[in-house]
């Protein structure tokens, strides 16, 4: 695919995903001369700003950084424009600067009739006015006549129902191959590479079910506490948070089945369909959790952040397990852990084999393939070997590709960059399909509506340490064996 020429709309442009996330993922690809030859982007949002002022706004340090005159170029082609996120007249203000630069863009295109025109409208807005701004676009700036992608991020609703509605909004104003529903997860390197690592390598589609396979664990180990963000934190808490999105995605890649095709709807009906197997989670198979200060008192705790509500059960902090029940995965224990302000960074997918039956050798641990999604990319395979040298016992090692030292020249694009490219390329395959969003919150709706009706209080745990007490019980009583002999990762492999 290729775009010619693309206006790209970002609404909500003053705000703080526009800065850290949006502006950043453009400005990567222009730099490496991903964005379309012809491109005008144009940020929208209620401040008045001026131009000069707004492009102050969008360097954000990391820009800053970047070559100067790189950085000049890019900046030279956004543009400002404020208005109401609910006024009809503001967005046709909107869309006759948008035709502007579009007769400007034709023109370079000497008269040819440019069929791979596109527009694309970022929604970098708070969740609040989503339904009002996908309004104003289809009844002020759509144009039938070109390719409209409209972009969107999470929260989806805050549950079920929410949910559903958001959906029909929507669904009512565009078609469902003009809407991008966005989990950044599903753009990160090593997400992308979970279907590569089982479909094109025989041997571990081989064993990747429950005669061998005793468990899975995916982890989302965050060392940093909300700072400032607990307003919008404390309204979802970490399930909604990262649970049901990033990691019941991580989820999908790495359980289903091989899709019929690479295509976007292949891809995305064999996601769907690992969901649709999933029962509703229960209480009792939950754990959750909330961060204290820690004890020398450097470290706030939860409640401690201003925009935190006083006295909020919250949980910042959950385990729980999961089942897939087909005939593939029947049986074997999900096990899910969330934190926020915990002892170290770290997203990865744990899959844990069985013992080997009747060994013949004493203190065998259990192989595991691991793919860690951050905060560096690595896949490995814990191995048993045999001790090297005048032993005869195997111990444990590891077969390791580790990015930084593998691929130390490459560059690992940041999530939204990559799927922004793919926006532009009109490929959904890393988007979320309606049906997919409905069957996640189908898993953890009710679970959601009975823990707020018990008001069931999460357990305390100090800012930097490995969770609540009784959390590593909880996964031990699911099978999960840690090794049975001393590991050390070694620490250069990073
Ligand atoms: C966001 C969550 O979706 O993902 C944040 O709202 C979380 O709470 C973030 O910190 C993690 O993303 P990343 O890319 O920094 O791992």
């Amino acid at each position: 695919h290729h775009v010619a020429s693309a206006v790209i709309v970002v609404i909500g442009a003053s705000g703080d995903l526009a800065k850290k996330k949006t502006f950043p993922a453009l400005f990567g690809l222009f730099r490496n001369g991903l964005l379309p030859e012809r491109v005008r982007i144009i940020g929208y949002a209620r401040s008045k700003l001026s131009q000069e002022d707004f492009r102050e706004r969008i360097t954000s340090e990391k820009l800053k950084t970047a070559p100067q005159d790189q950085l000049q170029q890019f900046l030279s082609q956004c543009e400002y424009i404020s208005g109401q996120y609910d006024s009809q007249e503001d967005f046709k203000r909107l869309h006759s600067l948008i035709q502007d630069h579009e007769r400007d863009l034709e023109k370079g295109l000497h008269g040819e009739v440019n069929r791979d025109h596109i527009r694309v409208f970022y929604m970098a807005t708070p969740p609040s006015v989503f339904v009002p701004v996908a309004r104003s676009i289809k009844s002020g700036a759509y144009d039938p006549d070109v390719k409209n992608r409209i972009v969107i991020e999470k929260p989806f609703g805050r549950d079920l129902a929410s949910c559903r509605q958001f959906l029909s909004e929507f669904s009512s104003l565009f078609r469902e191959e003009e809407i991008y529903r966005i989990d950044h997860y599903l753009g990160k390197e090593m997400v992308k590479n979970m279907p590569i690592i089982r479909f094109a390598n025989i041997f571990f589609e081989a064993v990747w079910n429950h005669e061998y396979i005793d468990n899975v664990q995916i982890t989302f180990k965050e060392a940093f506490g909300t700072q400032g963000r607990g307003g919008y934190f404390d309204e979802y808490g970490v399930i909604r948070d990262v649970m049901q999105n990033h990691m019941i995605q991580m989820l999908c890649v790495m359980a289903m089945e091989k899709p019929a095709s690479l295509h976007a709807d292949d891809v995305r009906t064999a996601k769907a369909d690992v969901l649709r197997h999933i029962p509703p989670i229960k209480i009792e198979d939950v754990i959750l959790g909330q961060y204290v200060g820690d004890t020398d008192g450097s470290e706030p705790g939860y409640t401690d952040d201003k925009t935190v509500p006083e006295g909020s059960i919250t949980p910042t902090y959950a385990s729980l397990v999961l089942f897939i029940n087909n005939d593939r995965w029947r049986g074997v224990p999900i096990i899910m852990k969330a934190g926020k302000a915990m002892d170290e960074a770290k997203v990865e997918v744990r899959v844990q084999f069985k013992d080997v039956p009747e060994p013949h050798y004493q203190h065998i641990s259990r192989n595991e393939l691991i793919a860690r999604v951050g905060p560096t990319e690595a896949v490995y395979l814990k191995i048993m070997n045999k001790r090297p040298g005048l032993f005869s016992e195997p111990v444990i090692s590891e077969l390791d590709l580790s990015y930084r030292r593998r691929y130390s020249n490459a560059k690992i694009p940041e999530a939204y960059e990559a799927l922004l490219l793919e926006v532009l390329n009109g490929d959904q395959s890393h988007f979320l399909r309606e049906d997919e969003l409905i069957a996640a919150w189908e898993i953890f709706t009710p679970l959601l509506h009975e823990l707020e009706r018990k008001h069931v209080q999460p357990k305390p745990y100090a800012y930097g340490s490995r969770g609540p007490e009784g959390a590593d019980d909880f996964l031990q009583k699911y099978g999960y064996k840690r090794r049975q002999q001393a590991y050390d990762w070694p620490d250069d492999l990073g």
